[in-house]
C-alpha cells in the first residue's frame, strides 16, 4: 500500500510517499521519496514561529514538494498510484494545519483517495518504528520530548492513550533553546548546548555549581523547565559569556533537565509495570538522554527501549506516513468512518 504523508503543523513543510506492509507484528515500511523544508531561518528574525507567515510558506511549498516527491517516485503527476493521504491535524498551529489539510483534501479529491487526519503526537511515538527489527510490545510508557510538548504517555493498545504527566510551563525542548538564546547561541540551541555540555564532560571536569531539578519529586508525572531556565539567567547576570562559561552551564542545564526525565521516566516504568520504552520528539537525538536510557536498559533487563533514527527525531513526514498505515491496521475501515478532517490546535493524545 502506498502513502502520501503530509505535515505542516509548524514551521517545516514535509511530505513523504511511503510504502507500506506487513501487519502491526512487522509492520513494514520503504521511503520511496522524502522531501522537507524548514522555514527556521524566515522565523529567526521573529524571535520564534510566526503561525500566518507559516501558513503562507506552506501553501506555497506544498505543490512544489508533492511534485518532487511524486517524480523521484517515478509517479504520473496526474493520476498517481496512491491510494492514502495521509496529513497532520493537530496538535500544532492551526493556521498552518489547515494549509497541510486544505491541500491534502484538494488532492484527494482530484486523485479519487481517501485523507485520514493523523495526531502529530502519535506521529512521533510511530516514529520508532521505521526499521524495527523486534515487535513492539505494547503496554508501553512513552516520553516525548520536542520543542512544544514534554508528556508522559501510557501507551495501553495501539490507539489507546492516556497522557499521564506533561509540563506545566516551557517545554523541555524550549528549554534548551531559550538557555540557548541566553548563552548567546542561534535557535535550535538544543544540539548546541548538547554538543558544549559533552565538551565539558569530556574534559573529565564537574560543574562547581548545580542547577534545580524542578519537580523531580513531585507525586505526579508532571514537568516544570521554566524555573531551570529562570536560574540559568540568575547564574550568568553579570558574567560575561566565554567559551568555558557556555560548557560549563550547558552541562550543568543538560545534567538537571535530563535526571527530571529520566527520573520521572522509571518511575513511571515501574509504577504501569510495562516492558516498553518510547521516547520521541525533536530531544530524544540528544546524546547524553539516550546514554542515560541505556542505563535504564541496562538496570532493567528485558526492557525494550525504541528510538527513532536520528533523522526521524525532528518533525518529518514519514512519522505521518507510518502512523497512517498503522491506523489502518488497527482499523481497516477508517477511511470510510472518516467524515471532515478540522485543524485542531490542542489535539491531545487521551
Ligand atoms: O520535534 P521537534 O522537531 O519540533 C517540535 O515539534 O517542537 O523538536 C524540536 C526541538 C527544538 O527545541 C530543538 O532544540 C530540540 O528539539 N533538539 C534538541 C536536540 N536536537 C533537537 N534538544 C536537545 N538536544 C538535541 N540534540
Ligand atoms: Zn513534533
Amino acid at each position: 500500500m502506498k502513502i502520501l504523508a503530509i505535515e505542516t503543523s509548524c514551521d517545516e513543510t514535509a511530505v513523504a510517499l511511503l510504502e507500506c506492509s506487513g501487519n502491526l507484528d512487522a509492520p513494514q515500511f520503504k521511503i520511496l521519496s522524502n522531501a522537507l523544508v524548514s522555514q527556521i531561518e524566515m522565523h529567526k528574525e521573529f524571535g520564534g514561529v510566526v503561525p500566518m507567515l507559516a501558513k503562507r510558506e506552506h501553501e506555497k511549498n506544498l505543490p512544489v514538494l508533492v511534485e518532487k516527491v511524486l517524480k523521484e517516485a517515478r509517479e504520473s503527476l496526474d493520476k498517481p498510484d496512491i491510494d492514502y493521504v495521509a496529513v497532520t491535524a493537530g496538535p500544532g498551529l492551526e493556521p498552518a494545519l489547515w494549509a497541510g489539510i486544505v491541500f491534502s483534501k484538494e488532492i484527494g479529491e482530484r486523485w479519487g483517495i481517501p485523507v485520514l487526519p493523523i495526531n502529530h503526537m502519535e506521529g512521533h511515538i510511530y516514529s520508532t518504528l521505521f526499521g524495527i527489527k523486534e515487535r513492539l510490545i505494547l503496554p508501553a510508557i512513552a516520553l516525548l520530548v520536542s520543542g512544544g510538548h514534554t508528556e508522559l504517555v501510557h501507551i495501553k493498545n495501539y490507539g489507546e492513550y492516556e497522557v499521564i504527566g506533561q509540563t506545566r510551563d516551557d517545554a523541555v525542548g524550549e528549554a534548551f533553546d531559550k538557555v540557548a538564546r541566553l548563552l548567546g547561541l542561534e535557535y535550535p540551541g538544543g544540539p548546541k548546548i548538547s554538543k558544549l555540555a559533552d565538551l565539558h564532560r569530556a574534559s573529565g571536569l564537574t560543574p562547581t555549581f548545580e542547577l534545580p531539578r524542578p519537580m523531580i519529586h513531585s507525586n505526579d508525572y508532571d514537568f516544570s523547565f521554566s524555573g531551570l531556565k529562570t536560574s540559568v539567567l540568575y547564574r550568568l547576570k553579570d558574567q560575561t559569556i566565554t567559551k568555558e562559561v557556555q560548557e560549563e552551564m550547558a552541562r550543568a542545564f543538560e545534567d538537571a533537565a535530563i535526571e527530571v526525565l529520566i527520573t520521572k521516566t522509571e518511575k513511571a516504568l515501574e509504577e504501569y509495570g510495562v516492558n516498553t520504552l518510547i521516547v520521541a520528539g525533536g530531544v530524544s537525538a540528544n546524546k547524553y538522554l539516550r546514554s542515560e536510557l541505556e542505563k535504564i536498559k541496562t538496570k532493567n533487563t528485558g526492557l525494550n527501549l525504541l528510538l527513532p533514527e536520528n533523522s526521524l527525531t525532528t518533525d518529518n513526514a514519514v512519522m505521518i506516513g507510518i502512523t497512517g498505515f498503522i491506523n489502518l491496521l488497527k482499523n481497516p475501515n477508517l477511511a470510510l468512518e472518516t467524515h471532515s478532517i478540522e485543524a485542531r490546535g490542542n489535539l491531545s493524545l487521551s
